[in-house]
């Protein structure tokens, strides 16, 4: 039986980070506010003339050390962003190019925060139909370019960074990708949004949200897809090892694990540190619970994430 495997792992933050503290510097916030409200200290924001996509080529770098590969051996390079370094070409033919690849093919997918959920949706499909031997899916993101830096209520809530997976076919059962379910809703576009785009202002935009009423879709959709996930699979929610989810306020995960009667150990945070970094997040938060020790070989693993569109997905995963 074809399986989607998972091979490697690797992320990267860029150098600089800024701490709440230094947000009380430039806007009306304070460190209390930010804890209280997201859990969030710090979040790391990319240099001047480091892009979307350098941020990828050192997570996708690690991520094939880890998967013990070559970038020879990868032949799709699937990249999950928002902040493409250039509204054409994709980011994923610049790392492609940064990589030294000359073969296969290598697209971008746009799902906002979800999108690595996405794109393990579209990865696993192309492994087990025969497109892809070797795919490298990254989640990359510089959402510090797109912020209004003078609006307090979005601001304090993002970070830059990068993660990536080695997801490859093989001939196991139970293990590797074992179900991923994707969903939209583009009802609520009013609600989280970049007031921008080429099409319609030929400018790039900045985030706005309604925060608290993108909260409580959040919760809810996010809890009822992971259900729906295990349960489609034909496990309970009770049987999964651990849980990695998209990391947008510490109050989102604390409310999903209450929903679901999840015990606070299982669930992988890193809000506190990374703060949202929209599609990295997710492998941001993989990658550092398996080099705490914590995500071992055989663990089943829920994956999960919610963003602008709105768009959500689950993923459950034997690493
Ligand atoms: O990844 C995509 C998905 N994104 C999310 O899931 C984000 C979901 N939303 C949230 O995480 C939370 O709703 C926020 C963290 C954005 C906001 O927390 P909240 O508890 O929902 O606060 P609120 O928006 O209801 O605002 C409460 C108060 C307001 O003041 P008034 O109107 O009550 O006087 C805001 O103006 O907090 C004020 N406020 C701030 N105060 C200090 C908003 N931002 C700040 C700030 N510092 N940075």
């Amino acid at each position: 039986m074809t399986q989607s495997i998972l091979r490697g792992v690797g992320s990267y933050l860029p150098e600089k980070i800024l701490t709440n503290k230094d947000l009380e510097e430039t806007i009306e916030t304070t460190d209390e506010w930010i804890k209280e409200r997201t859990g969030i200290n710090q979040r790391h924001v990319a240099a001047q003339n480091e892009y979307t996509s350098d941020l990828a080529v050192i997570a996708a770098k690690k991520a094939l050390n880890d998967a013990e590969m070559s970038t020879q051996d990868i032949d799709l390079i699937i990249v999950a962003t928002t902040t493409p370094d250039y509204t054409f070409p994709s980011t994923a033919t610049i790392v492609q190019k940064k990589l030294g690849i000359k073969h296969g093919a290598a697209f971008d997918i746009q799902a906002v925060c979800s999108g690595f959920i996405y794109g393990m949706s579209i990865a696993d499909s192309m492994l087990k139909s025969g497109s892809a031997k070797n795919i490298l899916l990254i989640g990359a993101e510089t959402f510090s370019r797109i912020l209004d830096w003078n609006d307090r209520s979005t601001c304090v809530l993002f970070g830059d960074g990068a993660g990536a997976f080695i997801l490859s076919s093989d001939n196991v059962s139970d293990f590797g990708i074992l179900n991923t379910l994707i969903r939209s809703n583009g009802e609520h576009r009013e609600l989280l949004y970049v007031d921008g785009g080429p099409s319609k202002s030929e400018y790039v935009g900045k985030l706005r949200m309604i925060g608290n009423q993108v909260f409580k879709h959040a919760v809810k959709d996010i809890a009822s897809i992971m259900k729906e996930c295990a349960e489609s699979y034909g496990v309970a929610i009770s049987d999964i090892d651990w849980f990695v989810p998209h990391q947008a306020n510490q109050r989102i995960l604390n409310g999903v694990a209450k929903r679901l009667c999840l015990n606070d150990e299982q669930v992988i945070s890193t809000v506190s540190i990374h703060a949202n970094t929209s599609a990295a997040s997710v492998p941001l938060a993989m990658d550092f619970a398996i080099k705490d020790g914590r995500i071992k070989r055989g663990d089943l693993i829920m994956l999960e994430a919610f963003g602008g569109g709105f768009t959500w997905g689950a993923s459950l995963l034997r690493y």
